[in-house]
């Protein structure tokens, strides 16, 4: 079934797991994630963002497909539009039919933020889409932006940024970042800020950079309060392995056979995901709701 994020983040909120938004560029990718939510009996999140769309995931053709999916989907399937910096190319996924977008303007001033992110809840909630934002920075993990804590959220800022903005969930800066961590390395995360940013919204909260931080700490950030992991580089690793690892075993593999390889290889990645976070088994299927959701 095809919902807004917020029926599936409230949900997380109250039973303290939290659901999978895994960036998905093409047909294999999303039947990949929406088919392993399936399986474990759990909501689900596409996430497209701009670049992506711009690309090569054109939303004229992912978002109908997605749908399509989602409403064959015996689980809740939110599609939404990740990392969203242009405020009429958000207008526009609204448009499309995204059932959730997320506004970033982390990287402005707190004002800033602000304006820009109540402008698109003002026009997004009448529609019934959910807002997610941003605020501290998420960068990337290549320049080191995780060990960085003059971008973590504050608490005290995050509560009037809510109330000002009435954001339906929140991405905060803990200590992860986005990409790929040095070899070896896994990411020190601030679960104690965690901890009292959960406190003090009592809100979905987003962890962005859900790639290559470690077991334990995705454990733990959900136990602290986060609802919602983002994936992107893990996801594409595994799909780019399995296809290079098929060609290896057999160099006439043709095209067919490895966007299987890729889609099958996904969809046991985000099978595994979705148990280290919890969000199995929360749907019980011919029930039209999720599991402890009123
Ligand atoms: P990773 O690529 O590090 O998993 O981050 C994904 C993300 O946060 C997308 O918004």
């Amino acid at each position: 079934m095809y919902v807004s994020m917020t029926d599936i983040l409230q949900d997380a909120h109250k039973n303290n797991y939290a659901v999978m938004a895994v960036n998905s560029i093409n047909m294999e990718m999303a039947r990949a994630v929406i088919s392993a939510a399936e399986e474990e009996r759990s909501p689900i999140i596409v996430n497209i963002g701009m670049g992506q769309m711009k690309k090569h995931a054109h939303a004229n053709v992912m978002v109908p497909m997605i749908k399509k999916l989602a409403e064959e989907a015996k689980v809740p399937v939110a599609l939404n539009h990740d990392h969203g910096q242009d405020l009429d190319f958000i207008i526009k996924c609204i448009q499309d039919g995204f059932s959730s977008v997320m506004i970033d303007a982390s990287s402005f001033p707190f004002e800033e933020n602000v304006h820009r992110t109540s402008t698109i809840v003002k026009l997004a909630h009448p529609h019934n889409i959910c807002v997610e934002a941003e605020l501290g920075h998420v960068g990337q993990a290549a320049d080191g932006d995780n060990s960085k804590a003059d971008l973590y959220t504050d608490p005290e800022q995050a509560k009037k940024f809510v109330e000002l903005t009435g954001v339906d969930a929140l991405a905060v800066a803990v200590g992860t970042a986005h990409g790929s961590y040095p070899k070896g390395y896994v990411p020190k995360l601030d679960f104690e800020r965690l901890a009292l940013l959960k406190k003090t919204l009592d809100m979905p909260l987003v962890l962005h950079g859900g790639s290559g931080s470690g077991e334990e700490n995705i454990r733990k950030a959900v136990a602290c309060g986060i609802n919602k992991i983002n994936v992107c580089t893990d996801a594409f690793n595994v799909a780019q392995k399995a296809m290079v690892d098929r060609m290896a075993e057999n160099p006439k593999a043709d095209y067919l056979d490895l966007c299987m390889t890729a889609e099958a290889a996904m969809k046991e990645f985000v099978k595994n995901y979705i148990r280290v976070i919890g969000s199995n088994n929360r749907y019980v299927f011919g029930e039209a709701k999720i599991v402890g959701h009123e």
